[in-house]
């Protein structure tokens, strides 16, 4: 069975006090045992990943993660963090390639393979986000989109290291905006992903890498987007910065 993940993206939100309080009210809703036997993954900012290490670190089913790392190993990069840093604190997870570090940040698909490469060396699951805009959505090309982001970013990939990634499909007409893809979008996306993944590895690819959605995901959607064959989870933005509806949604599974 293919893992399950409710990953939650604090964005540039929560002061240090504020991540203490949320994440220590997750750590005492969340049981030790979510169904599906999911996986929680938070994503606060850089500055707070030491503190909030120590509220989780007794639970085997919450895991911490970085929303970015340089493509470099280490130097002369001014307000970078390398993926050995990560490592060194105990993250385990790193999301590379979010639409807002695309479009914000210029950050290119050469640049974000690199990331990839970097984070997976080091011991790091990357969370590899791709997904269109909505001006992409209506000529119809997503998935052809979608084809080439993946493609930029993790066909370079040997399938021994592409198994250890997750990739996160999130249109980007569906994040922070309140308007949810479809059950049947996502699932259809979900799809050819695996299709697209099949084609250029092993079915073991195809078959075990999760594939999460993300975009507006809340407690009210999360259990039938969940339920699609081919969703492994979620990767939440607003969602996650409220204790009860994040919980609610890690038990959507
Ligand atoms: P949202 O963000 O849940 O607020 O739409 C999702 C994301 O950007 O990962």
């Amino acid at each position: 069975m293919r893992k399950k993940i409710a990953a939650g993206n604090w964005k540039m939100n929560k002061t240090l006090d504020e991540g203490k309080t949320l994440t220590s009210s997750l750590v005492n809703m969340l049981s030790s045992k979510l169904p599906g036997n999911a996986e929680v993954v938070l994503f606060p900012p850089f500055t707070h990943l030491t503190s909030i290490k120590e509220f989780i670190q007794d639970r085997s089913n919450i895991s911490l993660g970085a929303q970015n790392c340089s493509e470099h190993d280490s130097g002369a990069y001014t307000g970078e963090v390398s993926v050995e840093m990560l490592k060194s604190i105990g993250a385990q997870y790193v999301i590379i390639g979010h639409s807002e570090r695309r479009e914000y940040f210029g950050e290119s698909g050469p640049q974000l393979a690199q990331k990839v490469s970097k984070a997976i060396t080091a011991g790091l699951t990357p969370i590899f986000c791709c997904g269109e805009s909505l001006d992409v959505r209506e000529t119809g090309n997503h998935e052809k989109f979608v084809f080439d982001q993946i493609e930029e970013g993790l066909f370079h990939l040997s399938l021994e290291e592409v198994l250890r990634v997750v990739i996160a499909y999130e249109p980007i007409w569906a994040i922070g905006t309140g308007k949810t893809a479809t059950s049947k979008q996502v699932q259809e996306m979900h799809l050819s992903i695996r299709l697209m993944l099949l084609d250029q590895y092993e079915s073991i690819a195809s078959e075990t890498i999760p594939i999460l959605y993300g975009g507006s995901v809340k407690p009210d959607n999360a259990q039938e987007l969940f339920a699609q064959a081919d969703v492994d989870g979620g990767l939440v933005g607003g969602a996650s910065l409220l204790a009860q509806d994040f919980v609610d949604i890690a038990n959507s599974f």
